[in-house]
C-alpha cells in the first residue's frame, strides 16, 4: 500500500510553506539529512524555522508513513484497542500526534513532548490550523527526557518515533521504562530501519520484557530475537511524494520507501502477537510464493505452492511486515 499524508495535514503544511521559496529549503533538507545520517541529534541538525520546514516537507511524510503502518500492525494485534489519550514523546513537528488524531478523530487528549524549541514552535503553528479539536486543544510539554524531570503523564497510547537514535544508551533503558510505565494500553517505539536502529530496539525490547511487558508486534514470541547478524529486522513503508516534497528533496520519483524497525508492547491484558510475521519481501516463482517467516522458535522460508489455488490467492495479497496465521485452506 502507498501512504500519503492525510489531506488535512498536507493542506496545513502547504499553508505554512506558502510563499517560502523551495530552493533554500532543498539546500537545508540535504544538510539535515546528512547531519542525521552522520549521527547528529535534532538539536544540531534542525536549528531554525527554515530547517523545521525542510524537515516537515521531506522527513515528516516518511516518519508519518512508518508510524501509520505500525499503528495498523498494533491494531491487528489488538483489534479492540481504542485509545482516548495519547502521549507523543519526541514529537518533533507533531508527526505521531497527527497520525493518531487522523486515525482516531475523537481523542480526548494528546500530549506532545519535546525538548527542542524550533520543533515545538512549528508543531504549535500546525496544531493551530488542525481540523480536529484533539489537535487544536493538544497540550505541548517542553521536557528533556534524558534529564531528571516530572513523571510522564499516563496515556492509553505512548509513542516514541525516531527518538531513541538521539539518546545515549544508558538513557534508553530509563526512558523505555518510563514510557512503558506511562502507557495504560500500548507503547509504540519506532526507529530507522538500519542495523543501529534495530540494535537500539533490541535494548528496548529486553528492557520491556524484563519489566514484564508483552511484545505484541512485530515479534511472534518473547524469546531473544532469532535474526542473526549481518541481517536485522526491519520493514518498509512506501509513501507518495507531493510536488513540494519532490522539489525540496531534489528528486523525480513519485514515491519512496522508508525503512523502519519497531516494537509494540503492553503491560495490559489485551491483544496477542501473530503466530508468525513475514520478515522480507515475498518472492514469487512458478512454483509458488515464498514467505520468509519469523515464528515462535525459528525463522524459515515457507513456499505456498501455486497449485494450491486458495492458499496461493491468499498468499498473493500478503506483504512484507504482515502477520501470518498460516496457509488459507
Ligand atoms: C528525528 S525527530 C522525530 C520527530 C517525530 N517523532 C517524527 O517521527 O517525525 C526526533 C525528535 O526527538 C526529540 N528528542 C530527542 N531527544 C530528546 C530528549 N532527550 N527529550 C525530548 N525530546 C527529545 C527531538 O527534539 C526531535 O524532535
Amino acid at each position: 500500500m502507498t501512504n500519503a499524508l492525510p489531506p488535512a495535514l498536507e493542506s496545513a503544511l502547504q499553508s505554512l510553506i506558502h510563499g517560502t521559496p523551495l530552493g533554500p529549503l532543498s539546500f537545508r533538507a540535504q544538510a539535515i539529512s546528512k547531519a542525521y545520517r552522520a549521527g547528529s541529534g535534532s538539536k544540531a541538525a534542525v536549528q531554525t524555522g527554515q530547517d523545521v520546514l525542510a524537515y516537515a516537507l521531506t522527513r515528516m511524510p516518511a516518519t508519518f508513513a512508518a508510524i501509520d503502518d505500525v499503528l495498523d500492525q498494533a491494531l491487528l494485534a489488538w483489534p479492540e484497542f481504542s485509545p482516548k489519550t495519547i502521549l507523543d514523546l519526541g514529537t518533533g513537528p507533531g508527526t505521531g500526534a497527527w497520525a493518531c488524531a487522523s486515525r482516531w478523530p475523537e481523542l480526548d487528549q494528546i500530549v506532545l513532548l519535546d525538548r527542542h524549541g524550533p520543533f515545538q514552535e512549528f508543531a504549535k503553528k500546525l496544531l493551530a490550523i488542525a481540523p480536529f479539536t484533539s489537535l487544536t486543544q493538544a497540550k505541548q510539554v517542553v521536557q528533556d527526557l534524558a534529564q531528571p524531570g516530572p513523571a510522564l503523564a499516563p496515556a492509553d497510547l505512548v509513542l516514541a518515533a525516531y527518538v531513541l537514535a538521539e539518546l545515549e544508551q544508558a538513557a534508553i533503558y530509563s526512558i523505555i521504562r518510563q514510557a512503558m510505565g506511562a502507557a495504560r494500553g500500548l507503547l509504540v517505539v519506532i526507529e530507522p530501519g538500519t542495523p543501529q536502529g534495530y540494535q537500539r530496539l533490541m535494548i528496548a525490547r529486553q528492557t520491556l520484557i524484563d519489566m514484564g511487558a508483552r511484545i505484541l508486534a512485530p515479534c511472534p514470541h518473547q524469546h531473544a530475537c532469532l535474526i542473526v547478524a549481518p541481517d536485522w529486522c526491519r520493514f518498509a513503508a512506501r509513501l507518495q511524494r507531493s510536488r513540494s516534497h519532490r522539489t525540496t528533496k531534489g528528486v523525480e520519483a513519485a514515491f519512496e520507501d522508508e525503512p523502519y524497525a519497531y516494537l509494540v508492547a503492553t503491560l495490559a491484558d489485551g491483544g496477542s502477537p501473530k503466530p508468525a510475521r513475514i520478515i522480507g519481501p515475498p518472492s514469487r516463482s512458478k512454483i509458488g510464493i515464498a514467505l520468509k517467516l519469523c515464528q515462535d522458535q525459528k525463522i524459515e522460508t515457507v513456499t505456498i505452492p501455486s497449485r494450491d489455488r486458495t492458499a496461493s490467492a491468499h498468499a498473493r495479497r500478503l506483504k512484507w511486515g504482515d502477520g501470518y496465521d498460516g496457509p488459507r485452506t
